[in-house]
């Protein structure tokens, strides 16, 4: 059975992430959603000297501005993105039953959607790995303070799950960023602050919350798709 280590208070991100991959021992990728934390941690990664690959999910409803830091992605690391791609007899059912927009009509339908375009996807994804690393950040949201950089993914196998910059904030992933000159998502100088699916997810007001524009018709406690499920 997979240990997970100890991490020190002040362990740095590429600490972290070595950390788990040691503790993986076994192949490891990063979950890309292309924000500026997945394009940090590739960075990271690569600075490291680390072995860590990167997954996508294509849920069929990305911005085209996403599928952009994707290929500038490519470019810069020269890596090559293994992308999955939901069940298409699962989307076809749910877009012939229940339309497009299914998901603004209730929270069940919505993680329907989310189920079908994320989750299953996920599982396949994971399947073959012995660990994966997030982007997630604990001031994401009240549903992601008590994370921890280095969890048992128990619903996923008992795989390890690695989210190396749990504690950074958002003004220090900026900085980062704005040195390092990484790929951003053009949307983000539109107001977006967290990107997802078009659909779901709308540019936010000065002093509104990052997330405020995911699923903004719900409120904050249900805003999870389910890709992190504890
Ligand atoms: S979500 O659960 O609300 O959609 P969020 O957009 O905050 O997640 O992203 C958190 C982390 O989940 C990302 O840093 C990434 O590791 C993973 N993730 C989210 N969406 C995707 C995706 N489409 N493909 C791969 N990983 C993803
Ligand atoms: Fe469907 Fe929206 Fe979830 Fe994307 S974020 S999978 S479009 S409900």
């Amino acid at each position: 059975m997979t240990s997970v280590p100890e991490v020190a208070p002040n362990a740095t991100a590429q600490e972290i992430l070595r950390l788990g991959v040691t503790a993986a021992q076994g192949p490891v990728k990063l979950a890309c959603s292309f924000s500026l934390e997945d394009v940090a941690i590739i960075e990271l990664a690569r600075e490291a000297g680390l072995e860590v690959g990167v997954f996508a999910l294509d849920t069929g409803r990305l911005n085209e501005e996403t599928y952009e830091v994707a290929d500038a992605i490519t470019e810069r690391y020269r890596i090559k993105i293994d992308w999955y791609f939901p069940r298409h007899e699962a989307v076809e059912k749910l877009e012939r039953e229940k339309g497009l927009f299914s998901f603004r009509e209730s929270l069940d339908n919505r993680h329907e959607c989310c189920h079908i375009r994320k989750v299953e996807p996920l599982g396949r994804a994971l399947k073959e790995l012995s660990g994966w690393v997030t982007g997630l950040r604990r001031e994401h949201s009240v549903t992601r303070t008590d994370l921890k950089a280095i969890e048992l993914d128990t619903l996923n196998g008992g795989i390890i799950k690695i989210n190396p910059l749990l504690d950074w904030s958002e003004a220090q992933l900026l900085d980062f960023a704005t040195e390092r000159r990484l790929p951003q998502n053009r949307l983000l100088k539109q107001g977006y602050r967290s990107i997802g699916c078009a659909p779901c997810t709308r540019a936010v007001q000065p002093g509104e919350d990052a997330r405020a524009g995911r699923w903004w018709w719900e409120n904050p406690e249900h805003k999870e798709c389910g890709l992190h499920r504890r």
